[in-house]
């Protein structure tokens, strides 16, 4: 008789209920992009804002599950006419007939479609790559350090990764209930009955209960029956602090260059009390993250991008060359909602974070196309008049660069 292995109860999970849950026919109206994986983020945090897409790029989506990633950047390579390639790789074949179909519907054929392990990435005959996706995938792993290590050993010796894994701190309330269900919902049990018994169970939860009392768990209401088995009964699942995945990436031959999205790491964005603002903040990135993630106390999930390249991969706005670019946004709507005085304010899940921005904010963010440089764009507002000299110029740019790339609206490239 064959001992299930734990791959093999993930494996029965997502064959069973793909997550997430998602219909070919939606790609007739909509692209859907995220974090990490985008290409302008890819481009920014990995390659200085300098990767030329008209040579080829091979991408792993490592764990692709029904596609959200695989379909993003392998769509953005097609409308970049990038002669390059996304590689998709999971255990589930459910999962992957849903991303077949959605690539299909839009008609890409840069996929290659491929059922397997990534922990049997060092043996397989893929190649290498220059990027990697594992987007909610380690951390069903029983060891999420050999799956690293597994990924990083088919990735160019400059390429880099984009990782989500679940925050330990932010997951607060989901490994008590995840223990219940070990009793009241077994493996043994259908799949149905256990759905059900965790239903009944959230709804008599005591108000005192650490899930009930984190509402930023939700993953069971908007995510259907594939969300609530993914969050509560998954038969292998782990969390992670910042600290964890800094010693995990390094074990790789990894640096992690970024967490996404920028202010929720930036221990200053919790912190008014200047002393230790300022204490916190002259800490190195992984560290400066781990003190934010323990301040904050919410973050479920850390995004981060990691390199094996031994020199900065992070584009800066230093260069007067750089191009700023805004993701999915428009320009004309954003300027118009950032008039003088008014703070950009967002919901960081519960926490208000609202930052001043400088006065020419308004004007430099209407001349952001995506094609002008920094220096361009001064030029062209010198040409409306009333300008001031370039270094104040450039001073209230690189802090409105800081708070919208904070937020994940504002990237940089370079005209290569
Ligand atoms: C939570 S889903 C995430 C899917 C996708 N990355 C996303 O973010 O939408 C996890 C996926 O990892 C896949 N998976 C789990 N272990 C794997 C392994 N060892 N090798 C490849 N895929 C794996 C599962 O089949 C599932 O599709």
């Amino acid at each position: 008789m064959t001992v299930p292995s734990p791959m093999d109860d993930v494996r029965a999970q997502y064959e069973a209920l793909p997550y997430p849950p998602r219909d070919p026919r939606d790609e007739a109206i909509r692209l859907i992009t995220g974090t990490p994986s985008h290409v302008l983020e890819i481009n920014h945090y990995l390659f200085s804002g300098r990767l030329n897409f008209m040579r080829p790029f091979r991408a792993l989506v490592a764990g692709g599950g029904t596609g959200d990633a695989c379909i993003m950047l392998a769509q953005q390579l097609a409308d970049r006419r990038c002669p390059g390639e996304v590689v998709y790789l999971d255990i589930s074949t459910a999962s992957r007939q849903i991303c077949e179909a959605r690539a299909k519907a839009r008609g890409l054929r840069n996929i290659n479609f491929l059922t397997g392990s990534l922990l049997d990435l060092p043996t397989m005959p893929i190649g290498q790559f220059d990027y990697i996706d594992c987007t909610g995938v380690l951390h069903h792993l029983p060891d999420p350090a050999a799956g690293m290590r597994a990924l990083a050993s088919v990735l160019n010796p400059d390429g880099g990764m984009g990782v989500m894994l679940y925050g330990e701190y932010g997951r607060s309330g989901v490994y008590p209930l995840q223990e219940l269900l070990r009793t009241l919902a077994p493996m043994s049990m259908a799949l149905e009955d256990r759905i059900a018994m965790t239903k009944r169970l959230i709804r008599f939860l005591p108000t005192t209960n650490l899930f009930r009392r984190n509402p930023y768990l939700n993953d069971h209401v908007t995510g259907g029956d594939a969300g609530l088995y993914d969050l509560l009964l998954h038969s292998c699942d782990r969390a992670f602090t910042v600290p964890d995945i800094g010693a995990m990436a390094q074990n790789s031959g990894l640096r992690v260059v970024a967490f996404l999205e920028p202010v929720r790491y930036e221990p200053a964005t919790y912190m008014s009390d200047p002393i230790i603002a300022r204490m916190a903040s002259s800490l190195p990135l992984v560290e400066r993250a781990a003190f934010a993630e323990r301040l904050a106390g919410n973050l479920r999930n850390h995004v981060f991008y990691a390199t094996r390249a031994g020199f900065d991969t992070v584009a800066r706005p230093e260069d007067t060359s750089a191009i700023p670019v805004l993701r999915e946004m428009d320009a004309q709507k954003l300027a118009a909602g950032l008039q003088p005085g008014t703070p950009l304010i967002a919901n960081l899940d519960g926490f208000p974070w609202r930052a001043q921005l400088p006065a020419l904010a308004p004007r430099i963010v209407s001349q952001i196309d995506g094609r002008k440089t920094v220096a361009e764009i001064y030029t062209a507002l010198g040409a409306q008049g009333g300008l001031p000299q370039w270094e104040d110029f450039y001073a209230q740019f690189e802090d409105l660069y800081v708070k919208l790339n904070g937020v994940n609206h504002l990237l940089l490239r370079f005209r290569t």
